[in-house]
């Protein structure tokens, strides 16, 4: 290592004869003592140079070998017993080791700060590529039930359609045969966003059913027809355990030559039976809604007690589960389509019942609790 080529041993034999000869401030024995000191000094920092091996180690070396307190700064202190000359002369020496221990202690310095540093960085290295464990998210559970609902029917040729949840006071309710002051428009509250227009195309709803969304698709595509429209529906009610006032709903319309109830029930208790993996019974109960004639509800056999009677069919043995009937023929004729040659049937049911009876949720403020520990189950 570099440390050991230290070099200026070699000189003091030459300086000691230097001082023996010239010296008349100091006698010959002082300036040989220096020399000797010096050359002692050299060894000894030789020495110690090889077991400086950390931090502390390098400081105590410096303390000793350059400190107030060393011998290197004692000799600097009688250099000014030598005359001039040979003051010069061994100064220059003392100069010398003083620069050579200088230049090792900031070289350790800088080889201990590295190490530390490679040392620092091999303890704090992090695999950016490895796989941390996380929580996968879920579907919640209305949006699985949607998902299935959207399968079965799009399996059996129904089309997928979309409305806005803005939507005109005529969509959501002239064209579907409830004109203004007409009592069944007292069945859906509903919030305004402008009503002060004669013009029912100029006021806007949240719309209070997605029934719009018939309107909408028959007047762009006429017949024949069949769609779903899953969506999110608005109703101004006052909330309390039980109520919400925004639900998600599924529309189906299905308008063609010689449609009757019979398909309207197949088409539902297929749907059922896929949804819950078994076989599943519709009833139809008559049921008023301006748009339809005949109207119906539509309940289906409990899946979880098989019709024998439990508490969430109110022993009964159905559920509750839609409003349905055959197209009225004042809607199909404000869409352009002729009724007599043309007939469907329409349905709208809620995706929270479906959501429950399917999972067999028993609490409807569950699936907007937001509570992760329980829609993580699905
Ligand atoms: N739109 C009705 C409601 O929201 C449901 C319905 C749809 C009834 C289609 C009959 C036909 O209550």
């Amino acid at each position: 290592m570099w440390y050991k080529n230290l070099t200026f041993n070699a000189n003091f034999y030459t300086l000691y004869r230097i001082f023996s000869a010239k010296s008349n401030k100091l006698s010959p024995f002082s300036v040989k003592t220096v020399v000797s000191q010096l050359s002692d000094l050299s060894k000894k920092a030789q020495d110690k140079m090889n077991s400086v091996n950390n931090f502390a180690g390098l400081l105590e070396f410096e303390k000793e070998f350059l400190g107030k307190k060393s011998e290197l700064a004692k000799i600097s202190r009688d250099l000014k017993n030598l005359p001039a000359e040979e003051k010069k002369e061994i100064g220059q020496q003392v100069g010398k080791l003083r620069q050579e221990l200088t230049t090792f202690i900031s070289a350790k310095k800088e080889e201990f700060s590295q190490q530390e540093l490679a040392q620092k960085l091999a303890g704090e290295w992090l695999d950016v590529t490895k796989e941390i464990p996380r929580k996968k998210g879920t579907l919640h559970p209305i949006s699985q039930i949607q998902q299935k609902v959207e399968e079965v029917f799009t399996s059996m040729g129904f089309e997928i359609a979309d409305g806005p949840e803005i939507e005109t006071e005529w969509n959501n309710f002239d064209a579907l045969n409830i004109p203004a002051h007409h009592p069944a428009r007292d069945m859906q509250d509903t919030f305004w966003i402008s009503r002060e227009n004669s013009d029912s195309h100029k006021n806007y709803v949240l719309r209070t059913q997605t029934s719009d969304v018939q309107i909408r698709k028959m007047l762009k595509h006429g017949a024949p027809i069949r769609l779903i429209a899953p969506g999110r529906v608005f109703r101004n009610e006052d909330l309390d355990a039980s109520h919400g006032n925004v639900f998600y709903q599924v529309e189906g319309l299905l308008v063609d030559e010689g449609i009757s109830l019979s398909h309207l029930k197949g088409t539902i208790e297929t749907m059922l039976s896929e949804i819950f993996a078994k076989k599943v019974k519709v009833r139809l109960r008559p049921g008023f809604f301006p748009f339809v004639e005949p109207g119906f509800e539509v309940d289906f056999s409990c899946t979880l007690c098989e019709g024998k009677g439990c508490k969430t069919c109110k022993n009964t043995g159905w559920i509750e589960f839609m409003g349905a009937g055959m197209v009225h023929p004042n809607v199909l004729k404000n869409c352009n389509i002729n009724p007599a040659k043309f007939s469907g049937f329409a349905f709208g049911f809620g995706l929270t019942r479906l959501a429950m009876m399917k999972f067999g949720i028993d609490d409807i403020r569950h699936l907007s609790s937001q509570k992760i520990d329980f829609l993580s189950q699905f």
